[in-house]
């Protein structure tokens, strides 16, 4: 059993001057977080319609940024963040690896010029709550020397074979986690997994139904190869009161796909997604706002036990304390949704 903080200087501030750990995360809605590359002045451009149209804004520095535009990402980022209002979008930065040239560059400059507008920073391959740890400790110094009052919360990319081996770790490892995403190109590299894609499913992967008396063609059922990650993500993020994300869908060709791929995160716990084209924008909206219709037949479910115990009959379907509390997650999220989005306020009836 590794040593950890007692309950009660786990919420102490690590650095004299810096602000108290949050006890609860602060309820945002975050359906998708909209990944931008910040050193393209056509994108910084029309920045103000795009954090009109997204929960998160998250300038990326890491993968897909070149090595040698690696300092005009971070001074781009640092730009948009001092010239834009952000509102009730979220603002994120995902660093460069804590191993990377760029990684401490990252942190001391942009927390020194814009860490009170940061919400969080997303921190790729974590491989353990020791990443963690060197995360908050040097954030906690940042904010008492920047007298930043809010503390930037750490978002962990879960992508690595070690890193999952060490989710629960992870998860627990800080006050300031926000939460977790599933990064399935880099995890299926570090597992070695025979594929070329970034998330999704693979035709191969699958199961293959009995022979069939007649001789007749044998059915084949492609499986989710993400299954087992995401409930254990959504496990170890949901015990330690911080939130799991599936991550990136690659294939921008198979909308249709990134929509099954977002569904089944949905299902399983996860509250959103990222985006990394315009168009995975409403996807994600679609597949991480709740159906009109489960929200009608949820909120039938509260209203037919106000004090969320017994059981009652609903259309032929039996209702309890369960299915009360699962009612109530799907109430909760369509008031968060409702707030921000009038249309879909509507359809709900709120
Ligand atoms: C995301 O960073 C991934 O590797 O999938
Ligand atoms: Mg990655």
């Amino acid at each position: 059993m590794p040593a950890t903080r007692t309950p009660a200087k786990f919420y102490s501030p690590l650095a004299i001057g810096a602000p108290e750990p949050f006890r609860q995360l602060p309820v945002r809605l975050e359906r998708m977080i909209h990944f931008i590359p910040p050193q393209n002045p056509k994108i910084r451009a029309r920045l103000d319609e795009i954090v009109a149209s997204v929960d998160v804004l998250l300038g990326n520095l890491e993968d897909a940024i070149p090595a040698d535009e690696k300092e005009a990402a971070r001074r781009g980022f640092i730009e948009m963040a001092e010239q834009h209002d952000f509102g009730s979008t979220g603002l994120w930065v995902r660093i460069n690896a804590l191993n990377s040239p760029w990684a401490l560059d990252d942190i001391m400059e942009i927390v020194g010029a814009v860490g009170s507008k940061l919400d969080v920073i997303m921190l790729p391959k974590v491989e353990g709550p020791w990443d963690i740890h060197y995360l908050d400790q040097l954030l906690a110094q940042l904010e008492a020397r920047h007298s930043i009052k809010r503390p930037i919360l750490i978002h962990a990319i879960l992508e690595t074979a070690e890193g999952v081996s060490n989710v629960e770790e992870i998860a627990a490892a800080s006050p300031r986690m926000h939460g977790m995403s599933l990064g399935p190109a880099d995890l299926a590299a570090s597992r070695g997994m025979k594929t070329t894609r970034v998330g999704g499913g693979h035709p191969d992967y699958g199961v293959l139904s009995d022979p069939q008396p007649n001789g007749s063609p044998r059915p084949f059922f492609q499986q989710d190869l993400w299954h087992y990650t995401v409930a254990r993500m959504v496990d170890a993020c949901v015990r330690n009161g911080i939130k799991p994300f599936y991550g990136p869908f690659g294939d921008f060709s198979d909308d249709a796909a990134c929509e099954a791929q977002f569904r089944n995160a949905f299902l399983m716990g996860c509250v959103g997604a990222w985006s990394l084209h315009p168009k995975q924008i409403a996807i994600a909206k679609r597949v991480f706002s709740p159906d009109p219709n489960e929200v009608a037949f949820a909120k039938r479910i509260l209203d037919a036990m106000p004090d969320g115990t017994g059981a009652v009959m609903i259309d032929g379907k039996m209702q309890d304390d369960a299915t009360w509390k699962q009612a109530k997650v799907i109430v909760d999220l369509a008031r968060l949704v409702a707030a921000k989005d009038p249309e879909l306020a509507a359809q709900y009836g709120f």
